[in-house]
């Protein structure tokens, strides 16, 4: 009986978790300030893939999730170096960009030894372009980031697989008042 009430209060909460958010950021800082909660909160092994066209605030995105890890060394984007590491902060930071990747150098590149966390430390994955990649992560953060037709950017955030991550953070964070 106790055994049952458990695993029913288990599944409802797993009902009532946040699985996808759409939030408006009307400037630059809005888009660092969803990186930098991100960077607070996330766990050691989420990965976070980003999808967007050239200029909707990836790279702004990154640079928010090294504050909140409290990373004080520049983030810049690893368009050429293809992969950046950080290690000062709460947790590492492994910063990928995919840009300029045909499907065989990605491959190459092995991206899931970053998220699976084995031959390195387990941390932050933050992936620019990720809809390039060829196979992705179970569990993941997908953020969608596109240009708002009036001001700002507009993100589509999509919790996928088990994370452990409550998206409520972010629509608390970002609810628009009414
Ligand atoms: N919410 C926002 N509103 C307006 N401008 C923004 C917003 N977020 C970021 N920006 C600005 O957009 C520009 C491009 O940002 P950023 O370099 O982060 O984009 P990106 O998606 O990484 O680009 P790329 O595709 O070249 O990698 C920067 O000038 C940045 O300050
Ligand atoms: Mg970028």
């Amino acid at each position: 009986m106790v055994q049952w009430q458990v695993a029913a209060a288990s599944s409802l909460r797993l009902k009532m978790a946040l699985l996808s958010l759409a939030i408006s950021l009307l400037d630059h800082q809005a888009t660092r300030r969803l990186g930098r909660i991100l960077g607070q909160s996330l766990p050691a092994g989420s990965t976070v893939l980003l999808e967007g066209n050239l200029g909707t605030g990836k790279t702004t995105l990154v640079q928010g999730i090294g504050e909140g890890l409290g990373i004080r060394e520049p983030i810049v984007s690893p368009t050429f170096t293809l992969i950046n590491e950080y290690t000062e902060g709460r947790l590492p930071l492994y910063h990928l960009d995919l840009y300029r990747l045909q499907a065989e150098e990605i491959e190459s590149i092995y991206p899931e030894i970053y998220w699976e966390g084995v031959e390195v430390p387990p941390g932050i994955t933050a992936i620019e372009w990720a809809q390039r990649l060829l196979y992705k992560p179970s569990n993941y953060l997908d953020i969608q980031l596109d240009h708002a037709v009036e001001r700002g950017r507009q993100a589509n955030i999509l919790l996928v697989g088990e994370g452990n991550f409550d998206l409520g953070i972010l629509n608390s964070e970002f609810r628009i008042p009414t």
